[in-house]
Protein backbone atom coordinates (compact mmCIF):
# COMPACT_ATOMS: atom_id res chain seq x y z
CA UNK A 1 0.00 0.00 0.00
CA UNK A 2 1.48 3.74 -0.75
CA UNK A 3 0.74 6.84 -1.75
CA UNK A 4 1.53 8.93 -5.15
CA UNK A 5 2.57 12.76 -4.72
CA UNK A 6 2.70 14.07 -7.87
CA UNK A 7 4.71 17.75 -7.87
CA UNK A 8 4.07 20.18 -11.38
CA UNK A 9 3.43 17.83 -13.35
CA UNK A 10 3.89 19.20 -16.78
CA UNK A 11 3.57 17.32 -20.49
CA UNK A 12 4.01 19.34 -23.38
CA UNK A 13 3.20 17.75 -26.67
CA UNK A 14 4.81 19.69 -29.92
CA UNK A 15 1.89 21.82 -30.27
CA UNK A 16 -0.22 21.51 -26.95
CA UNK A 17 0.21 21.28 -23.36
CA UNK A 18 -1.51 18.29 -22.01
CA UNK A 19 -0.89 18.43 -18.72
CA UNK A 20 -0.14 22.11 -16.83
CA UNK A 21 1.23 22.35 -13.81
CA UNK A 22 -0.64 19.50 -11.64
CA UNK A 23 0.41 18.66 -8.15
CA UNK A 24 -1.69 16.33 -6.20
CA UNK A 25 -1.35 13.91 -3.03
CA UNK A 26 -2.90 11.22 -3.01
CA UNK A 27 -3.12 9.26 0.14
CA UNK A 28 -2.19 5.40 0.89
CA UNK A 29 -5.26 3.78 0.35
CA UNK A 30 -7.74 6.43 -0.98
CA UNK A 31 -9.72 6.07 -3.87
CA UNK A 32 -9.19 9.55 -6.22
CA UNK A 33 -11.14 9.80 -9.48
CA UNK A 34 -9.73 12.56 -11.82
CA UNK A 35 -12.84 13.95 -13.64
CA UNK A 36 -12.40 16.06 -17.14
CA UNK A 37 -13.81 16.75 -20.56
CA UNK A 38 -12.63 14.90 -23.24
CA UNK A 39 -9.20 16.25 -24.55
CA UNK A 40 -8.56 17.30 -20.52
CA UNK A 41 -5.18 15.33 -19.99
CA UNK A 42 -6.55 12.84 -17.65
CA UNK A 43 -5.25 9.79 -19.74
CA UNK A 44 -1.90 11.32 -20.22
CA UNK A 45 -1.41 12.20 -16.06
CA UNK A 46 -2.46 8.55 -15.68
CA UNK A 47 0.10 7.39 -18.21
CA UNK A 48 2.94 9.36 -16.59
CA UNK A 49 2.01 7.51 -13.14
CA UNK A 50 2.59 4.70 -15.08
CA UNK A 51 5.89 5.75 -16.59
CA UNK A 52 4.19 5.04 -19.77
CA UNK A 53 4.69 8.42 -20.63
CA UNK A 54 7.31 10.89 -19.51
CA UNK A 55 6.42 14.42 -18.18
CA UNK A 56 8.48 17.64 -19.58
CA UNK A 57 8.49 18.93 -15.77
CA UNK A 58 7.76 18.04 -12.59
CA UNK A 59 8.01 14.39 -10.35
CA UNK A 60 6.23 11.28 -9.61
CA UNK A 61 6.58 9.87 -6.21
CA UNK A 62 5.42 6.51 -5.45
CA UNK A 63 5.46 6.02 -1.55
CA UNK A 64 8.49 7.99 -0.58
CA UNK A 65 10.15 7.08 -3.52
CA UNK A 66 11.07 9.56 -6.50
CA UNK A 67 10.35 7.66 -9.05
CA UNK A 68 10.50 9.70 -12.40
CA UNK A 69 13.50 7.52 -14.14
CA UNK A 70 11.47 4.57 -12.87
CA UNK A 71 10.34 1.80 -15.62
CA UNK A 72 6.85 1.41 -15.67
CA UNK A 73 7.96 -2.22 -14.80
CA UNK A 74 9.89 -0.71 -11.81
CA UNK A 75 6.79 1.37 -10.31
CA UNK A 76 4.71 -1.80 -9.23
CA UNK A 77 1.67 0.20 -10.21
CA UNK A 78 -1.37 -1.94 -12.04
CA UNK A 79 -2.73 -0.23 -15.00
CA UNK A 80 -6.40 -1.40 -16.44
CA UNK A 81 -7.01 0.31 -19.48
CA UNK A 82 -10.60 1.44 -21.18
CA UNK A 83 -10.26 -1.40 -24.19
CA UNK A 84 -9.09 -4.15 -21.83
CA UNK A 85 -6.41 -4.78 -23.77
CA UNK A 86 -7.49 -8.97 -23.09
CA UNK A 87 -5.21 -11.56 -25.29
CA UNK A 88 -7.85 -12.74 -27.68
CA UNK A 89 -6.40 -16.67 -28.12
CA UNK A 90 -5.50 -16.81 -24.62
CA UNK A 91 -8.36 -18.01 -21.91
CA UNK A 92 -9.91 -15.80 -18.99
CA UNK A 93 -7.04 -17.79 -16.67
CA UNK A 94 -4.42 -17.53 -18.67
CA UNK A 95 -5.05 -13.66 -19.53
CA UNK A 96 -5.17 -12.91 -15.67
CA UNK A 97 -2.09 -15.75 -15.18
CA UNK A 98 -0.07 -13.90 -18.51
CA UNK A 99 2.07 -11.32 -15.76
CA UNK A 100 3.22 -13.68 -13.46
CA UNK A 101 4.49 -16.31 -15.79
CA UNK A 102 6.67 -13.41 -17.70
CA UNK A 103 7.97 -12.17 -14.57
CA UNK A 104 11.32 -12.58 -13.02
CA UNK A 105 11.29 -15.48 -10.55
CA UNK A 106 13.81 -15.69 -7.90
CA UNK A 107 16.69 -17.91 -8.44
CA UNK A 108 16.45 -22.13 -7.18
CA UNK A 109 18.38 -25.05 -7.70
CA UNK A 110 15.74 -27.56 -8.93
CA UNK A 111 14.09 -25.77 -12.07
CA UNK A 112 11.46 -28.65 -11.80
CA UNK A 113 10.84 -27.63 -7.99
CA UNK A 114 10.25 -23.92 -9.21
CA UNK A 115 8.45 -24.64 -11.94
CA UNK A 116 6.32 -26.61 -9.83
CA UNK A 117 5.55 -24.13 -7.31
CA UNK A 118 5.21 -21.16 -9.39
CA UNK A 119 2.76 -22.90 -11.01
CA UNK A 120 1.06 -23.62 -7.84
CA UNK A 121 1.56 -20.14 -6.66
CA UNK A 122 -0.24 -18.54 -9.83
CA UNK A 123 -2.65 -20.82 -9.55
CA UNK A 124 -3.97 -19.72 -6.16
CA UNK A 125 -3.48 -16.43 -7.08
CA UNK A 126 -5.46 -16.79 -10.57
CA UNK A 127 -8.21 -17.92 -8.43
CA UNK A 128 -8.30 -16.02 -5.88
CA UNK A 129 -8.80 -13.28 -7.98
CA UNK A 130 -11.59 -15.07 -10.06
CA UNK A 131 -13.23 -15.39 -6.91
CA UNK A 132 -13.16 -12.24 -5.59
CA UNK A 133 -14.35 -10.53 -8.66
CA UNK A 134 -17.40 -13.52 -9.41
CA UNK A 135 -15.90 -14.79 -12.46
CA UNK A 136 -14.43 -18.16 -11.46
CA UNK A 137 -17.20 -19.61 -13.71
CA UNK A 138 -15.80 -18.04 -16.85
CA UNK A 139 -12.28 -18.72 -16.43
CA UNK A 140 -11.61 -20.93 -19.57
CA UNK A 141 -13.67 -19.15 -21.74
CA UNK A 142 -11.73 -16.92 -24.62
CA UNK A 143 -12.52 -13.00 -24.44
CA UNK A 144 -14.70 -12.98 -27.66
CA UNK A 145 -16.66 -16.10 -25.52
CA UNK A 146 -17.30 -12.97 -22.10
CA UNK A 147 -20.17 -9.91 -21.85
CA UNK A 148 -18.29 -6.68 -21.62
CA UNK A 149 -18.81 -7.05 -17.59
CA UNK A 150 -16.92 -10.17 -17.22
CA UNK A 151 -14.30 -8.86 -20.10
CA UNK A 152 -13.82 -6.09 -17.58
CA UNK A 153 -13.49 -7.85 -14.41
CA UNK A 154 -11.25 -10.22 -16.09
CA UNK A 155 -9.16 -6.95 -16.63
CA UNK A 156 -9.68 -6.19 -12.90
CA UNK A 157 -7.90 -9.57 -12.11
CA UNK A 158 -5.15 -9.45 -14.09
CA UNK A 159 -4.51 -6.23 -12.49
CA UNK A 160 -5.12 -7.61 -8.84
CA UNK A 161 -3.16 -11.05 -8.71
CA UNK A 162 0.22 -8.63 -9.63
CA UNK A 163 -0.09 -7.40 -6.46
CA UNK A 164 0.25 -3.69 -7.36
CA UNK A 165 1.10 -0.83 -4.86
CA UNK A 166 -1.88 1.11 -6.46
CA UNK A 167 -3.93 0.33 -8.95
CA UNK A 168 -4.73 3.39 -12.49
CA UNK A 169 -7.77 2.74 -14.17
CA UNK A 170 -8.40 4.47 -17.56
CA UNK A 171 -12.36 5.18 -18.25
CA UNK A 172 -12.67 1.12 -17.53
CA UNK A 173 -16.24 0.76 -17.23
CA UNK A 174 -16.95 3.50 -20.13
CA UNK A 175 -17.58 0.52 -22.43
CA UNK A 176 -19.94 -1.55 -20.61
CA UNK A 177 -23.83 -0.68 -21.17
CA UNK A 178 -25.98 1.53 -18.38
CA UNK A 179 -27.45 -0.93 -16.38
CA UNK A 180 -24.19 -3.35 -15.94
CA UNK A 181 -22.17 0.30 -15.39
CA UNK A 182 -24.24 1.15 -12.19
CA UNK A 183 -23.69 -2.36 -10.89
CA UNK A 184 -19.66 -2.07 -11.82
CA UNK A 185 -19.25 0.94 -9.89
CA UNK A 186 -20.85 -0.48 -6.97
CA UNK A 187 -18.71 -4.06 -7.23
CA UNK A 188 -15.28 -1.87 -7.99
CA UNK A 189 -16.17 0.37 -4.73
CA UNK A 190 -16.60 -2.79 -2.72
CA UNK A 191 -13.26 -4.28 -4.49
CA UNK A 192 -11.57 -1.09 -2.91
CA UNK A 193 -12.69 -1.61 0.45
CA UNK A 194 -11.63 -5.28 0.64
CA UNK A 195 -8.21 -4.51 -1.31
CA UNK A 196 -7.37 -1.13 0.63
CA UNK A 197 -4.61 -0.03 -1.62
CA UNK A 198 -4.80 3.32 -3.29
CA UNK A 199 -7.01 3.42 -6.46
CA UNK A 200 -6.65 6.38 -9.51
CA UNK A 201 -9.20 6.54 -11.48
CA UNK A 202 -10.06 8.74 -14.48
CA UNK A 203 -13.46 9.48 -16.33
CA UNK A 204 -14.97 12.13 -18.09
CA UNK A 205 -19.07 11.00 -16.28
CA UNK A 206 -19.89 13.38 -13.17
CA UNK A 207 -21.78 10.59 -11.80
CA UNK A 208 -19.26 7.98 -12.21
CA UNK A 209 -16.77 10.28 -10.19
CA UNK A 210 -19.06 11.04 -7.60
CA UNK A 211 -20.19 7.76 -6.41
CA UNK A 212 -16.70 6.07 -6.64
CA UNK A 213 -14.50 8.93 -4.91
CA UNK A 214 -12.98 9.41 -1.71
CA UNK A 215 -11.69 12.38 -3.84
CA UNK A 216 -12.18 14.51 -7.08
CA UNK A 217 -9.89 16.06 -9.35
CA UNK A 218 -11.44 18.55 -11.83
CA UNK A 219 -9.37 18.69 -14.67
CA UNK A 220 -9.90 21.27 -17.35
CA UNK A 221 -7.32 21.88 -20.53
CA UNK A 222 -4.38 20.13 -18.19
CA UNK A 223 -5.24 22.23 -15.56
CA UNK A 224 -6.20 20.86 -11.81
CA UNK A 225 -8.94 22.92 -10.72
CA UNK A 226 -9.92 21.15 -7.71
CA UNK A 227 -9.38 18.15 -5.39
CA UNK A 228 -11.73 17.77 -2.87
CA UNK A 229 -14.53 15.06 -1.43
CA UNK A 230 -17.71 14.79 -3.76
CA UNK A 231 -19.49 17.08 -1.32
CA UNK A 232 -17.47 19.94 -0.79
CA UNK A 233 -17.19 19.61 -4.88
CA UNK A 234 -21.20 20.07 -5.18
CA UNK A 235 -21.22 22.34 -2.26
CA UNK A 236 -18.14 24.59 -2.79
CA UNK A 237 -17.09 24.45 -6.10
CA UNK A 238 -13.87 26.12 -6.46
CA UNK A 239 -15.43 28.37 -9.94
CA UNK A 240 -17.61 28.08 -12.26
CA UNK A 241 -16.27 25.51 -14.72
CA UNK A 242 -16.45 23.12 -11.79
CA UNK A 243 -20.12 24.08 -10.43
CA UNK A 244 -21.25 23.30 -14.25
CA UNK A 245 -19.20 20.58 -15.32
CA UNK A 246 -20.20 18.37 -11.61
CA UNK A 247 -23.62 18.05 -10.37
CA UNK A 248 -26.87 16.93 -12.48
CA UNK A 249 -28.97 18.26 -13.94
CA UNK A 250 -26.33 21.03 -14.09
CA UNK A 251 -26.16 24.18 -12.52
CA UNK A 252 -28.41 27.33 -13.33
CA UNK A 253 -26.71 30.65 -13.33
CA UNK A 254 -28.14 34.19 -13.13
CA UNK A 255 -25.35 36.76 -14.41
CA UNK A 256 -26.14 39.93 -12.70
CA UNK A 257 -25.14 42.36 -10.79
CA UNK A 258 -25.31 43.09 -7.18
CA UNK A 259 -26.57 46.71 -6.11
CA UNK A 260 -26.48 48.56 -2.93
CA UNK A 261 -29.50 49.59 -1.19
CA UNK A 262 -30.69 51.10 1.66
CA UNK A 263 -30.87 47.92 3.86
CA UNK A 264 -27.70 46.60 2.38
CA UNK A 265 -26.82 44.94 -0.80
CA UNK A 266 -28.80 43.28 -3.35
CA UNK A 267 -28.50 41.33 -6.02
CA UNK A 268 -30.32 41.90 -9.23
CA UNK A 269 -30.96 40.04 -12.90
CA UNK A 270 -34.02 41.08 -14.44
CA UNK A 271 -37.19 40.68 -11.94
CA UNK A 272 -34.88 38.40 -9.85
CA UNK A 273 -33.88 41.29 -6.64
CA UNK A 274 -32.98 39.21 -3.97
CA UNK A 275 -30.51 40.71 -0.84
CA UNK A 276 -27.33 39.24 -0.12
CA UNK A 277 -24.85 38.96 2.46
CA UNK A 278 -20.92 39.38 2.54
CA UNK A 279 -20.79 41.39 -0.56
CA UNK A 280 -18.03 43.54 -1.57
CA UNK A 281 -18.52 46.67 -3.65
CA UNK A 282 -21.23 46.86 -6.23
CA UNK A 283 -20.49 45.20 -9.59
CA UNK A 284 -21.24 41.80 -11.68
CA UNK A 285 -21.19 38.57 -10.27
CA UNK A 286 -23.11 35.52 -11.51
CA UNK A 287 -25.76 33.64 -8.76
CA UNK A 288 -25.67 29.54 -8.95
CA UNK A 289 -28.29 27.28 -7.67
CA UNK A 290 -28.55 23.99 -8.34
CA UNK A 291 -31.71 22.76 -10.05
CA UNK A 292 -32.55 20.81 -6.82
CA UNK A 293 -32.43 23.78 -4.45
CA UNK A 294 -35.10 25.86 -6.80
CA UNK A 295 -38.50 25.15 -4.85
CA UNK A 296 -41.92 25.19 -6.51
CA UNK A 297 -45.21 25.62 -5.08
CA UNK A 298 -48.38 26.06 -7.09
CA UNK A 299 -49.43 28.83 -4.26
CA UNK A 300 -48.04 32.08 -3.85
CA UNK A 301 -46.12 33.66 -0.63
CA UNK A 302 -44.24 36.49 0.69
CA UNK A 303 -41.07 36.22 -1.07
CA UNK A 304 -41.56 33.52 -3.62
CA UNK A 305 -41.32 34.45 -7.28
CA UNK A 306 -44.03 33.46 -9.74
CA UNK A 307 -43.36 31.88 -13.45
CA UNK A 308 -44.55 29.71 -15.77
CA UNK A 309 -43.66 26.30 -16.60
CA UNK A 310 -42.47 26.52 -20.08
CA UNK A 311 -41.25 23.16 -20.52
CA UNK A 312 -40.38 19.18 -18.69
CA UNK A 313 -37.63 17.10 -18.83
CA UNK A 314 -39.05 13.73 -17.34
CA UNK A 315 -36.03 12.07 -15.86
CA UNK A 316 -37.96 8.93 -15.01
CA UNK A 317 -38.24 9.84 -10.40
CA UNK A 318 -38.10 13.05 -10.94
CA UNK A 319 -38.92 16.39 -13.80
CA UNK A 320 -36.67 18.65 -14.52
CA UNK A 321 -38.88 22.19 -14.51
CA UNK A 322 -38.04 24.87 -17.28
CA UNK A 323 -39.50 27.85 -15.65
CA UNK A 324 -39.64 31.58 -16.75
CA UNK A 325 -39.63 34.02 -13.78
CA UNK A 326 -42.09 36.87 -14.70
CA UNK A 327 -42.49 39.99 -13.12
CA UNK A 328 -44.92 39.84 -11.40
CA UNK A 329 -46.54 41.19 -7.79
CA UNK A 330 -43.97 39.65 -5.70
CA UNK A 331 -41.16 40.70 -7.75
CA UNK A 332 -39.74 43.89 -5.58
CA UNK A 333 -41.10 47.42 -7.47
CA UNK A 334 -38.34 48.66 -9.27
CA UNK A 335 -37.22 45.53 -11.31
CA UNK A 336 -35.90 46.73 -14.50
CA UNK A 337 -35.67 50.60 -13.61
CA UNK A 338 -33.67 52.63 -16.07
CA UNK A 339 -34.93 49.81 -19.17
CA UNK A 340 -37.94 51.65 -20.01
CA UNK A 341 -39.70 48.52 -20.93
CA UNK A 342 -40.82 45.53 -19.50
CA UNK A 343 -37.46 42.81 -18.43
CA UNK A 344 -37.55 39.41 -19.96
CA UNK A 345 -38.55 36.86 -17.93
CA UNK A 346 -36.14 34.78 -16.57
CA UNK A 347 -35.38 31.38 -17.30
CA UNK A 348 -34.35 28.38 -14.53
CA UNK A 349 -34.45 24.89 -13.99
CA UNK A 350 -35.91 22.93 -10.75
CA UNK A 351 -35.82 19.62 -10.11
CA UNK A 352 -39.24 18.09 -8.54
CA UNK A 353 -41.50 15.17 -7.85
CA UNK A 354 -42.22 13.61 -10.99
CA UNK A 355 -45.52 14.25 -12.69
CA UNK A 356 -46.51 16.89 -10.29
CA UNK A 357 -46.73 19.69 -12.73
CA UNK A 358 -47.69 20.48 -16.21
CA UNK A 359 -45.99 23.07 -18.90
CA UNK A 360 -48.30 26.26 -18.90
CA UNK A 361 -48.69 26.05 -14.94
CA UNK A 362 -48.48 28.92 -12.62
CA UNK A 363 -46.29 28.59 -10.16
CA UNK A 364 -44.09 29.94 -6.94
CA UNK A 365 -40.57 29.58 -6.81
CA UNK A 366 -38.07 30.06 -4.41
CA UNK A 367 -34.44 29.18 -4.21
CA UNK A 368 -32.54 28.23 -0.60
CA UNK A 369 -30.43 30.52 0.41
CA UNK A 370 -27.68 28.84 2.49
CA UNK A 371 -27.00 26.67 -0.96
CA UNK A 372 -26.96 29.35 -3.59
CA UNK A 373 -23.63 30.23 -4.62
CA UNK A 374 -22.03 33.63 -6.15
CA UNK A 375 -19.18 33.65 -8.09
CA UNK A 376 -16.84 36.94 -9.84
CA UNK A 377 -16.79 38.03 -13.41
CA UNK A 378 -13.80 35.45 -13.71
CA UNK A 379 -15.93 32.75 -12.17
CA UNK A 380 -14.13 32.17 -9.13
CA UNK A 381 -16.50 31.35 -6.30
CA UNK A 382 -17.42 34.16 -3.56
CA UNK A 383 -16.82 32.37 -0.42
CA UNK A 384 -18.02 34.92 1.44
CA UNK A 385 -21.32 36.19 -0.68
CA UNK A 386 -24.53 34.17 0.05
CA UNK A 387 -27.93 34.98 0.03
CA UNK A 388 -29.67 36.63 2.81
CA UNK A 389 -32.31 34.47 4.12
CA UNK A 390 -34.49 37.94 4.52
CA UNK A 391 -36.94 37.96 2.21
CA UNK A 392 -37.45 40.51 -0.36
N1 LIG B 1 1.11 11.28 -27.95
C1 LIG B 1 0.53 12.49 -28.13
N2 LIG B 1 0.98 13.36 -29.02
C2 LIG B 1 0.41 14.59 -29.17
N3 LIG B 1 -0.64 15.02 -28.47
C3 LIG B 1 -1.17 14.18 -27.55
C4 LIG B 1 -0.63 12.87 -27.33
N4 LIG B 1 -1.35 12.27 -26.35
C5 LIG B 1 -2.30 13.16 -26.00
N5 LIG B 1 -2.19 14.29 -26.71
C6 LIG B 1 -3.04 15.49 -26.57
O1 LIG B 1 -3.08 15.88 -25.23
C7 LIG B 1 -4.38 16.27 -24.84
C8 LIG B 1 -4.83 15.43 -23.66
O2 LIG B 1 -5.05 14.12 -24.11
P1 LIG B 1 -5.53 12.97 -23.15
O3 LIG B 1 -4.62 12.92 -21.96
O4 LIG B 1 -5.66 11.74 -23.94
O5 LIG B 1 -6.96 13.49 -22.70
P2 LIG B 1 -8.19 12.72 -22.02
O6 LIG B 1 -7.70 11.38 -21.56
O7 LIG B 1 -8.62 13.61 -20.89
O8 LIG B 1 -9.25 12.62 -23.07
C9 LIG B 1 -5.27 16.11 -26.06
O9 LIG B 1 -5.48 17.35 -26.65
C10 LIG B 1 -4.48 15.17 -26.94
O10 LIG B 1 -4.74 15.45 -28.29
MG1 LIG C 1 -8.38 9.46 -22.06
Amino acid sequence: MTGIRLEHITKRFKTETAVDDVSVEIADGEFVVILGASGSGKSTLLRIIAGLEVQTDGHVYIGDMLVDDYEPRDRNIAMVFQSYALYPHLSAYDNIAFGLRVRRVPREDDPEKLRRRTREEIDQKVRAAAELLGITETLRKRPAELSGGQRQRVALARAIVRDPEAFLLDEPLSNLDAKIRSSARIELRRLHQQLKQTFVFVTHDQSEAMTLSDRLAVLNHGRLLQCDTPERILSHPANQYVASFVGSPEMVFLEGAVQATAGGSTFVHGPVRVPVRGAGKAGPVTLGVRPWDIHVQRTPAEGLLSARVTGIERLGSSDQLFLNILPGPTAAPGAGAGTGAAPAPVAVRALVRAYDFNVGDSVFVTADPDRALFFSADGTLLESMSLSSRLP
